[in-house]
């Protein structure tokens, strides 16, 4: 597993894994993932889950190069959108693409961040919670709770539940050959769903399940 170190001089900051597993590959983040993950599809079915309003605030926890955030402020003028990633160099190119009515903060989600920026009426994530421990899992899902308002919706789009053999053969030889086992592994068992709910979500439902190239990625939404 490739961890990269952020860049705040005279503190240890936590590590992360880097877009596309490696620093180095970050430049063919969107290329990639377009191309290997049937994109489109996936991604879509996130945006209608999302079901943005105008005048809403959205917080888009790991945002990486800002595609939903571009995608949902063309689609939805009027509201609010937050992308926050603790990896300084994919912000540069998330903030290139930038529409209007969209912000980025450098950093992770935690207790600081919630009590400068919350509440919001939408969390959303993709592709974030596959690549990280099983703890911070359960951290960065706990403060996607606090940075809701009461009645606040949760909506993920990431590797889910691993279900065929062939979608096991494929996850194996693409994130997790890039990502590492110990991280995605859970994701690949299904854990997702057990996470949400421990860490106070309800009404959680798996809305689709897209098989791709590089294993199943599932959508779900929560309360
Ligand atoms: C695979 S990329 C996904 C980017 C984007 N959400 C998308 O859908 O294309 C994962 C992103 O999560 C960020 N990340 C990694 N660990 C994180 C953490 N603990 N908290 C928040 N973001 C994290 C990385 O910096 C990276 O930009």
């Amino acid at each position: 597993m490739s961890m990269e170190r952020g860049s705040d001089p005279g503190r240890e900051p936590p590590a992360y894994t880097p877009a596309l597993g490696h620093r180095a590959l970050t430049p063919l983040y969107d290329a990639v993932i377009a191309l290997a993950t049937r994109e489109n599809l996936w991604r879509g079915r996130l945006v209608d889950a999302i079901a943005l309003k105008a005048g809403e605030r959205l917080l888009d926890v790991g945002c990486g190069t800002g595609s939903l955030l571009a995608t949902l402020a063309r689609r939805t003028p009027g509201a609010s959108l937050v992308g926050l990633d603790p990896d300084a160099d994919v912000l540069i190119r998330a903030k290139r693409r930038a529409e209007a009515g969209v912000s980025f903060e450098h950093g992770f989600l935690d207790g600081d961040f919630v009590s400068l920026h919350a509440p919001f009426d939408i969390v959303a994530s993709s592709l974030v919670l596959h690549q990280t421990p099983l703890e911070t899992k359960r951290r960065i899902l706990r403060h996607m709770r606090e940075a809701l308002r009461p009645g606040g919706r949760l909506c993920i789009a990431d590797y889910g539940l691993q279900a065929s053999g062939l979608m096991r053969i494929l996850f194996r030889a693409t994130v997790q050959t890039l990502d590492g086992v110990e991280d995605t592994q859970p994701n690949a068992d299904g854990v997702l769903p057990a996470l949400m709910s421990e860490a106070g979500f309800v009404d959680i439902e798996e809305i689709a399940s897209v098989p791709t190239a590089t294993g199943a990625i599932s959508v779900w939404r929560a309360r």
